[in-house]
């Protein structure tokens, strides 16, 4: 029997969260290292088992999307989960699915440190951390030892790998280097997620633009296929940022339909500094991508524009805070949802969260 998730929120927000704000001397990067070497210990399963009953109880709504079962409709968001060694925890968390990553062609450092910072009072983070991960070759060994392998429901639930551009790589061969990681990481798949909308990789937003984002989808698109033999290609999500104009987002929405995309992720983090406490105006100066509630509206407006202008199905994140958060993006025509930044602040409470509200408005 799981704890409701209103039990899970207090118990988070009071209790743990205050221990893991301050620790480290209060840097966000070190905790969240720490945690996530946790997590990865998941495979053992009893912790499993410990995870997975601390929120039953929030079954959520399932869902087919691109093909794929989800047996609920939020997710994790990439970036928390960058070398995918905590695979096996996102479903004990709460989570229907969850996108690993972002994975680059080569291993990097990714930027000098420090490079996340919390504004608390304004439930946001500051990012530029600039795609740090061991590289594609890396990842898909810890997913083989792992044994996650496409469609073979070994984290418990789907997994999505978002794959970038290796900053050394110059942008003109960005194709070939996504290649390389999608080659290397569909095998391990539901699907896989094009992230052009960092804005912590010199030059990648560029890859938004239409000639560009044709070249590299319809190349992955051809790639899927080979790799399909015949069989169903690992369905194609484009990850968007939301500081691109409507003119912009239609011409990558085109784009999208026309190479073979199979959905849309609505929204990466932004570069504006709109909505901030006065508190953390400080903050609100480094460089880097801002995610959390200052993003809440802005992301709505795009999932909504989106999903008006598409028929492809779109996963919305981007400043999910509260259960109603997550629902406003279902009512704006999100097919599913991702959290980042809400899990920071709410934990795991989050999540079943959703799943409870989704689930009670199954019927409705
Ligand atoms: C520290 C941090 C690292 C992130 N890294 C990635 C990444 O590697 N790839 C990616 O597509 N998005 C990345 N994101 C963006 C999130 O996936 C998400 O789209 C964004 O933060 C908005 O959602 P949120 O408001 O729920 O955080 C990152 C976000 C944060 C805060």
């Amino acid at each position: 029997m799981g704890l409701p998730a209103g039990l899970l929120d207090a118990g988070y927000t009071r209790l743990l969260r205050p221990v893991l704000f301050r620790a480290y001397d209060g840097d966000p990067e070190a905790i969240h290292e720490r945690t996530i070497r946790l997590l990865a210990g998941v495979g053992s399963e009893a912790l499993a088992r410990a995870l997975t009953g601390l929120v039953a109880g929030s079954s959520g709504r399932r869902t087919t999307v691109a093909g794929i079962d989800f047996p609920s409709r939020v997710g994790l968001a990439a970036g928390l989960d960058k070398d995918a060694t905590a695979v096996l925890a996102w479903q004990g968390l709460g989570f229907g699915f969850a996108e690993l990553g972002t994975v680059t062609g080569r291993a990097q450092p990714g930027n000098p440190k420090p490079r996340m910072f919390r504004l608390r009072d304004s439930k946001a983070l500051v990012n530029r951390m600039g795609f740090n991960n061991p590289g594609a070759e890396a990842v898909a060994a810890t997913l083989a030892a792992r044994n996650v392998y496409r469609g073979n429901a070994a984290a418990g639930i789907p997994i999505g790998i978002s794959i970038g551009k290796t900053k050394l790589v110059a942008l003109e061969d960005a194709v070939a280097d996504y290649l390389l990681s999608f080659r290397l990481l569909a095998p391990h798949a539901d699907y896989v997620a094009v992230n052009v909308s960092s804005p912590n990789t010199p030059g990648l937003r560029a890859l938004q633009d239409g000639g560009a984002l044709a070249d590299l989808v319809g190349a992955l698109r051809t790639e899927a296929e080979a790799l399909a033999a015949g069989g169903r290609p690992v369905p194609i999500f484009v990850k968007v940022a939301p500081d691109l104009t409507w003119a912009q987002l239609d011409e990558v929405l085109a784009t999208c339909a026309d190479h073979g995309a199979a959905g849309l992720v609505a929204t990466n983090t932004t570069l504006a500094r709109d909505g901030l406490a006065a508190s953390d105006q400080g903050r609100a100066g480094e460089a880097g991508g801002l995610s959390g509630a200052p993003l809440t509206r802005r992301a709505r407006e795009v999932v909504a524009y989106v999903c008006a202008h598409t028929r492809l199905p779109v996963i919305g994140s981007g400043g999910v805070m509260t259960a109603a958060d997550a629902v406003a993006l279902f009512d704006a025509g999100a097919s599913l949802v991702q959290l980042y930044t809400g899990f920071i602040y709410g934990g795991p409470g989050l999540p079943a969260a959703v799943n409870a509200l989704d689930g009670e408005r199954k019927g409705s």
